[in-house]
């Protein structure tokens, strides 16, 4: 199959390790920054371009990431990602799951929907409702509205040290999402679903005095079993986002089991470490076999 893998500003290791894998498995691959990329409209056809080259024929499209860049740039690029699907193109993540996927606060309420259980989650754009809500939630919790890798995420213990960073947050233009601290045993967990099959899943231990357990944080992967009803809520996440593969991130809180975010572009090296499951493989295979979101 013709296959294209689009990644951001750079290619990272998942990427690369995509791409050679669909070439080892005998497919035609092009790769490149999803900033590259044209596309045309007529009045009969949609074509498209990475760099000069043409890349119209393209069957499978996987999109790593929408790239950094403006409000307007990434309309742009959301649209052609779009545009590639309108024309026929299977992009994997597709479209629209993939953005809110990406989007901490559209995980939430699609989850929520779908009756799976998530954090308390507030959002605004005032600071004083920020400060209101976390006040009264005790420990509570910002996340950027877009982020990953535990990057930017604060816990506010104390109203006055949330209070600041609520004043100095919006000044900077950025959403408030305030979420619910919840208590938890110093680790969580990650399930990787694939065609809707739980491939591999890992516990993630937080480092030492660290209240976040992503890998990049320090955190520690360890392949332990993971009880069948917390694998089937990584399940339900990922198909309720509408997403051929995520990494789910699932707490286990006082009240049970709780979804943290379903990650569209997941990175699977930590995971692949631990447990040994060629996640590339499966990806590549699910998708040019014909497996549907
Ligand atoms: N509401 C919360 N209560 C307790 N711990 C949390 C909460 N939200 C996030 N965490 C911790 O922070 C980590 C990163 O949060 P997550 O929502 O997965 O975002 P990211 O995209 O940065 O990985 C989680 O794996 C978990 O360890
Ligand atoms: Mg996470």
């Amino acid at each position: 199959m013709k296959v294209l893998l689009l990644y951001g500003k750079s290619q990272s290791n998942n990427s690369l390790e995509l791409v050679e894998t669909a070439k080892r498995l005998g497919h035609e691959v092009a790769t490149g920054s999803i900033l590259d990329v044209s596309s045309e409209v007529s009045s009969t056809k949609s074509r498209f371009w990475l760099k000069r080259n043409e890349i119209t024929d393209t069957e499978v499209c996987f999109v790593r990431s929408f790239g950094p860049g403006t409000c307007e740039q990434l309309t742009r690029r959301i649209s052609l990602i779009e545009h590639m699907e309108v024309a026929g193109i299977r992009v994997v993540n597709p479209c629209y799951p993939f953005r809110r996927a990406r989007d901490k606060y559209a995980t939430q309420y699609i989850l929520s929907r779908a009756g799976l259980p998530v954090a308390l989650t507030y959002t605004t754009e005032s600071m004083e409702n920020a400060y209101q809500r976390s006040t009264e939630m005790g420990v509570s919790v910002y996340k950027p509205i877009l982020s990953s890798m535990g990057k930017g995420s604060l816990r506010f213990d104390s109203p006055d040290i949330a209070y600041n960073a609520w004043k100095m947050l919006s000044r900077l233009g950025q959403p408030l999402i305030v979420q619910e601290y919840l208590s938890n045993p110093g680790r969580d967990i990650r399930v990787f679903v694939v065609g809707g099959q739980v491939i591999g899943s890992a516990y993630k231990y937080g480092a030492p005095g660290q209240w976040k357990t992503n890998v990049a944080q320090g955190g520690r992967m360890v392949d332990e079993p993971v009880p069948d009803d917390i694998l089937e809520l990584g399940v339900k996440a990922t198909m309720a986002i509408g997403l051929d593969y995520a990494g789910v991130d699932i707490i286990e809180s006082d009240r049970g089991p709780v979804i943290l975010e379903v990650n569209g572009s997941p990175g699977w090296q930590a995971l692949r470490e631990a447990t040994g499951v060629d996640v590339a493989n499966k990806i590549v295979k699910h998708v040019t076999s014909g497996g549907k979101a």
